[in-house]
């Protein structure tokens, strides 16, 4: 079977109702990515960071994995697909897909922030935490992202996944985070690359096949394109 890595961001979950980043009336609009996404800001105000990713959970829980998610799900009867994704949402477990490696970490977890950064799985029953929310030790707990400005602990795992690629496809992501968007350069020289976006995206190296579709559509005209050179 032929490895199929997909990298996917915020597109990948537009049409679940999820907000992207950088798109017009995108998250980094409405809040400045200082106030709520870096080590600092957690120091400055940890209030406001806490009610900033309680707010994206409460919205989580109440989306559904859409068409596109669903569909990268049935290409694992061909392929060994390998997902890499830069959202914090859970969108492609909750879909079926078996293998999925979270670059910048998973809303519903937290994190200890004490010197052994235990990780901790979110109950559905307490989506919202506060300042006062402690781990077993007594240390607060944080949200379990990467935030700016902070290690990418899984990046060394990601670019092993893209070494290995026989098809790289890019959904959704405007590649303008790294070290995600450096990925491409693990791809080995001369393998298909295919992007999905519904919108113009720079990449390096330049040279994907475009698929201009939203998410739901355009995994399907992939999934077609795919299933026919088998
Ligand atoms: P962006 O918001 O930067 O980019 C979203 C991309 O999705 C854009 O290229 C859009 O054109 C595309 N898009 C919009 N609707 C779509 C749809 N229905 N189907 C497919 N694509 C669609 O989001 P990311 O590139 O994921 O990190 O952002 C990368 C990182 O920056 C995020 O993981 C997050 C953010 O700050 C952290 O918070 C650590």
């Amino acid at each position: 079977m032929k490895t199929l890595v997909i990298l996917t961001g915020a597109g990948m979950s537009a049409e679940s109702g999820i907000s992207t980043f950088r798109d017009s009336g995108g998250l980094w609009e409405k809040f400045r990515i200082e106030d709520v996404a870096t080590p600092e800001a957690w120091a400055r105000n940890p209030a406001l960071v806490q009610e900033f990713y309680n707010v994206r959970r409460r919205q989580l829980v109440h989306a559904k994995p859409n068409n596109g998610h669903v569909s990268l799900v049935e290409l694992e009867k061909n392929f060994d697909v390998q997902i890499i994704t830069q959202n914090v949402d859970n969108l492609h477990e909750r879909a079926g897909s078996t293998n999925v490696l979270h670059l910048h970490g998973e809303l519903m977890k937290m994190r200890s922030a004490g010197p052994g950064q235990e990780v901790f799985d979110v109950q559905p029953e307490k989506i919202e935490y506060t300042i006062h929310d402690k781990c077993p030790k007594g240390y607060p707990l944080r949200p379990h992202i990467v935030w700016f400005g902070e290690e990418v602990p899984e990046i060394s795992n990601a670019s092993k996944l893209v070494e290995k690629a026989d098809i790289l496809v890019i959904i959704g992501t405007s590649m303008q985070v790294y070290p995600a968007a450096g990925l491409l350069h693990y791809a080995r020289p001369g393998i298909p690359l295919y992007l999905i976006d519904p919108n113009e995206v720079e990449i390096s190296p330049g040279r994907a096949i475009m698929i201009r579709k939203g998410a739901s559509e355009g995994v399907e005209i992939l999934k077609k394109e795919l299933l026919k050179k088998i």
